[in-house]
């Protein structure tokens, strides 16, 4: 009994792409990105069709959404090559793409919208400031660019590029969101950091920011209750990118950090 219905339920979902273009399914969509005036970008797409008897791969064109033309992809493998985007002086800002996905006698799909960015020297919307530390404490300096928060972070101490594989016991580490964090603070941790925001073809560096450490006064036996070193705050993000939400803090003893969302524990196993 139990064969027999699975059967037919196969039978129905066989018949329903045949019959509604369904089950196209898209295996590499175009992303979002930025890029320098006058040079390249490659947007990827593949599709295909997924049916009990083999998959059929679909064929591929790309749509600009802006001026609606539709053209078909050079590139054998589907993947839109757009060279020397924005060169002109009248060059919009964005230009989106969509990937349409067809196979003949069945139908079509699209892909989801990809922006392609002119790129600016990034702005700081949230730049590294002076901080006190004791040994042995959390440290956090933020960094935080626009116009996109792809740009690359990398730091500098006292004037010089800081290599993380270098850091001390890893204490040191660059949070997703470009923060840099340092754990267990020590004396020679004291500095002066900056962090360098890059994107292709240019780079910015933020202000100076002083880290000072003093040594712990003797806290035996006492509690200090937690203080916030970081906080998360308000972010815009669209649909499929990547969300990081910093949240750091001191106390004796080290506090425990959990999450809530919509004021319930998030599991983050
Ligand atoms: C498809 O081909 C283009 C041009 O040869 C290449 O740049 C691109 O990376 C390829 N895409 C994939 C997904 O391999
Ligand atoms: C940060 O500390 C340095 C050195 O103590 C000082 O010169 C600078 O004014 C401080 N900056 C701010 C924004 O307080
Ligand atoms: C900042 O990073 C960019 C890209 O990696 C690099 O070219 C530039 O030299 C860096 N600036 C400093 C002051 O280290």
């Amino acid at each position: 009994m139990l064969n027999s219905l699975h059967y037919l339920v196969l039978l129905y979902s066989i018949g329903a792409h045949n019959v509604f273009g369904a089950g196209i399914t898209f295996i590499l969509e175009p992303r979002d990105t930025t890029v320098s005036p006058g040079m390249s970008v490659v947007l990827n797409c593949k599709a295909e069709l997924r049916m009990p008897s083999g998959n059929k791969p679909a064929q591929i064109k790309w749509k600009n959404l802006i001026d609606g033309e539709v053209t078909r992809p050079a590139a054998a493998n589907g993947s839109l090559i757009l060279s020397k985007l924005f060169s002109s002086e009248d060059a919009r800002e964005v230009e989106q793409f969509q990937c349409i996905a067809s196979v003949d006698n069945v139908g079509t799909a699209v892909s989801r919208v990809a922006s392609v960015r002119r790129s600016v020297a990034p702005e700081f919307l949230q730049q590294p400031g002076n901080i006190t530390s004791y040994e042995g404490q959390i440290a956090q300096f933020p960094c935080l660019a626009s116009p996109n928060l792809h740009a690359r972070v990398s730091w500098l101490k006292n004037k010089r590029p800081f290599i993380m594989a270098e850091a001390q016991e890893s204490r040191m580490i660059i949070l997703p969101s470009g923060t840099l964090e340092i754990e267990y603070v020590e004396s020679s941790d004291s500095g002066v950091y900056q962090c360098n925001v890059s994107i292709p073809g240019s780079s910015r560096l933020s202000d100076e920011a002083y880290l000072t450490v003093n040594s712990p006064t003797d806290l035996s036996g006492h509690t200090v209750p937690p203080t916030f070193v970081s906080k998360p705050q308000n972010l815009q993000v669209g649909e499929g990118e990547t969300l990081t939400l910093d949240c750091a803090a001191n106390g004796v003893p080290r506090p425990s950090i959990t999450w809530l969302k919509d004021g319930l524990d998030i599991d983050l196993e």
